[in-house]
């Protein structure tokens, strides 16, 4: 049997958790001892009946109360800037990642390739590159877990949140729910499956189960979905969405917004929650009629979007 006292270290963050666990173990043991040891001594020396000095020389020390206030100070403010800076690493984004879909669901996990291949309980990923994880559930709260990579974050019901790792070992990986969803909470669990960038693109390219890449299927979306009839065209009833993503617009009530892949989910189950200043009430609500693989897709589909908008919003 193959007991560690902690998993494998598969990611480019991993180690840095790590140090920053064994600094905080270390020192935790050194002053455990320090404390354990110093009580002992005192309490034999001092005992009662004992033949010792009980005189106390100088009550105002002034260099040992500046000592133990200044160290632990030190000790304390380092451990916490050190620990925001690789909590930094692990919440900052890069920006070109391997953009994959994770859609938690009682009790399963849904994994969407930015090619349109979908897998279940099973994520393959290439090493040596960013994959940018954009979640979400279909019902209640889960947590997307990969021990091996040190990377954690719940997964929550109408809303996105992002997760990125970048693998630095080809093998296999446990993936775990972190988050008690109920009954068959124990058994939502999956695999993580780092393999090399050919074998990887060998492997999306093999068997695609669905039929096409979610470009071209987020543009069928779109049309199908009648999007085309108010946000394209001479004349459009809706605001135009090419080039749109990643911009500020101004909203009716005078507040303004970045759209991002949380504000066009909602602008589509919710289009009146944020309407965009100078545009009529007119779209009707997707909520309950698309699925979140479907909602995606169409998200991915305007941010693909290039517009000649970009020259026109630079005044
Ligand atoms: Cu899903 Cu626990």
């Amino acid at each position: 049997m193959n007991i560690t006292l902690i998993p494998e270290s598969a990611s480019t963050v991993a180690p840095k958790v790590d140090l920053l666990l064994y600094v905080l173990t270390g020192l935790s043991v050194f002053f455990f001892f320090a404390v354990v040891l110093m009580v002992a001594f005192l309490a034999i020396r001092y005992r009662k009946g004992a033949k010792v000095n009980r005189h106390l020389e100088d009550p105002d020390n002034k260099t040992l109360e500046l000592t133990w206030t200044i160290i632990p100070t030190i000790l304390a403010l380092g451990i916490f800037f050190w620990s925001a800076m690789v909590f930094f690493d692990i919440s900052r984004v890069p920006e070109h990642g391997l953009e994959v879909l994770v859609t938690g669901k009682q009790w399963m996990w849904k994994i969407q390739h930015p090619n349109g291949k979908r897998e279940i309980n099973e994520l393959h990923v290439p090493r040596g590159q960013a994959v940018k994880l954009t979640m979400t559930s279909e019902d209640v709260i889960h947590s997307f877990f990969i021990p091996a990579f040190r990377v954690k974050k719940d997964v929550l019901p109408n809303r996105y949140t992002t997760m990125w790792f970048e693998p630095t070992k080809v093998g296999s990986y446990h993936l775990f729910c972190a988050e008690y969803c109920g009954t068959d909470h124990s058994r939502m669990v999956g695999k993580i499956t780092v393999m090399e960038p050919e074998d990887y693109q060998r492997w999306l390219a093999g068997e695609l189960t669905t039929a096409a890449a979610p470009a071209s299927s987020g543009e069928k979306l779109f049309a199908k979905l009648g999007c085309v009839t108010c946000h394209e065209g001479q004349s459009p009833r809706g605001p135009v969405l090419a080039g749109v993503f990643g911009t500020t617009v101004n909203l009716q009530n005078g507040e303004s917004v970045t759209v991002d892949e949380n504000y066009i989910r909602e602008s589509i189950l919710n289009p009146q929650a944020k309407l965009v200043a100078g545009y009529p009430p007119l779209m009707p609500t997707f909520q309950n009629q698309i699925k979140e693989q479907d909602l995606f897709t169409l998200i991915n589909y305007i941010k693909s979007l290039k517009g000649d908008k970009k020259s026109g919003s630079q005044s």
